[in-house]
């Protein structure tokens, strides 16, 4: 898959997956999925290091996970995050963190919200660094939010989105993710750009999927209500646990 497949494939109406990615040992069984592609979300902080948001990540952390995820998966096109306030200490730091990230294996980076950065992400696009844009929900907006709350509930947000995903289109982004909003304003939304759109608790009218890979696998403590869970990781894994225990006290 490349940038440009994310295009055919929305004119093709079929459906992009992608799922999350930190790790070597994830990233080579995803490498041998159906699943098209990885994001490697700055979601680690959280789901890997134990923090309560996605604030505490760094470029280090971003880089040293992207190279991880690429050595287990040679073939999968890779999305890293730029991690937060990363495009917004200028451009030579944009340009920086985000040329580490494809030099460490990402074929583009996604970046939250547009309006206030539309210089940085025009730029970053035309020096060669395709940029998936993410609206809605967006995690690093914590603190402003109130939490990790779903938007686009009145008029005037959903028509600022709306807004925000036709500017992201203006600034060359190859795609937009839509994080938990209305349905109807992902399909919406959808239907009024030619970018892919790639939704995560936005029902199923976006041009594409994406999960948080702990969450889908039921590894996860609490994962969001919208996920659903393919599979009891948690508790498949305990009872290994359980069985080895089990084996190492009988002896
Ligand atoms: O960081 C992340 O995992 C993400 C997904 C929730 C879309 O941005």
């Amino acid at each position: 898959m490349t940038t440009l497949d994310f295009s055919i494939r929305k004119k093709e109406h079929h459906p992009i997956s992608m799922v999350t990615c930190y790790d070597s040992t994830f990233a080579r069984l995803v490498n041998e999925s159906d699943v098209d592609c990885i994001l490697i979300g700055d979601s680690l902080a959280m789901v890997i290091h134990g923090e309560n948001t996605t604030i505490p990540a760094t470029i280090d952390m971003m880089e040293m996970h992207t190279k991880a995820v690429r050595k287990g998966a040679p073939d999968k096109f890779i999305v890293a995050d730029m991690p937060f306030l990363a495009t917004r200490k200028g451009l030579s730091y944009a340009v920086e963190c985000a040329g580490r990230l494809l030099c460490a294996g990402a074929n583009a980076v996604k970046i939250e919200r547009i309006s206030t950065q539309k210089e940085t992400i025009s730029y970053l696009v035309e020096s060669g660094i395709p940029v998936m844009a993410h609206l809605g929900l967006t995690p690093q907006f914590y603190n402003t939010l109130g939490g990790h709350k779903r938007q686009g509930k009145t008029d005037t947000e959903a028509e600022r989105i709306k807004k925000e995903a036709q500017l992201a289109v203006e600034c060359g982004c190859f795609s937009v993710l839509l994080e938990c909003i209305p349905p109807e304003i992902a399909a919406d939304i959808t239907n009024s750009i030619d970018a892919a759109t790639i939704g995560i608790g936005c029902g199923d009218g976006t041009d594409g999927q994406v999960l948080v890979l702990h969450d889908m696998l039921g590894l996860t403590e609490c994962a969001p209500k919208f996920v659903t869970k393919y599979m009891e990781g948690a508790a498949l894994v305990k009872d290994a646990l359980n069985q080895y225990a089990a084996k190492v006290a009988a002896h």
